[in-house]
């Protein structure tokens, strides 16, 4: 329960751009695939182009950014939040958690060729 209820704030919270697409408005951590998923949660707040954006709160940009070269910290980024990025441990399944790191890490001028297995993120379970 506490964690569905962290999920109702966490849609609350998020930028009316991104409550508006269509993926926020059915089953968010339905899609599959990292595209997919980067689109419907994590563009909300990094913004579609990943360069992040400044205003009320901070959201860094992801887009070029070095420190996505060590696959581990995205991981326990998305794993475990830290200060305003939220944990997705709870809402998403390995393959998704694999899927949209390895995604960020090599699109938007990152170039990290290096991948995280879904049994990395099992292992943090
Ligand atoms: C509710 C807004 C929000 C959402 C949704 C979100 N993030 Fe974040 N993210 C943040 C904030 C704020 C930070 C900065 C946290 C800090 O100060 O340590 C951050 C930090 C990060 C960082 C570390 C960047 C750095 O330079 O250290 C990564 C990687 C990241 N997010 C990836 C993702 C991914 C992948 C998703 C989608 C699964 C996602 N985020 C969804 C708000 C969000």
């Amino acid at each position: 329960m506490i964690r569905k209820f962290g999920l109702v704030l966490l849609l609350l919270t998020l930028p009316a751009s991104a409550a508006d697409t269509p993926d926020m408005r059915g089953s968010p951590f339905a899609m599959q695939g990292g595209e997919a998923v980067y689109r419907g949660v994590c563009q909300g707040c990094h913004m579609a182009d990943a360069k992040g954006a400044s205003g009320a709160a901070a959201y860094p940009a992801l887009a070029a950014n070095p420190r996505l070269a060590e696959a581990g910290y995205v991981l326990s980024m998305v794993m475990d939040g830290h200060k305003g990025m939220p944990p997705f441990r709870g809402h998403f399944t390995n393959g998704q958690v694999a899927d949209v790191i390895n995604f960020v890490r090599s699109h938007f001028g990152n170039r990290y060729r290096d991948k995280v297995t879904e049994a990395e993120v099992q292992a943090l379970r």
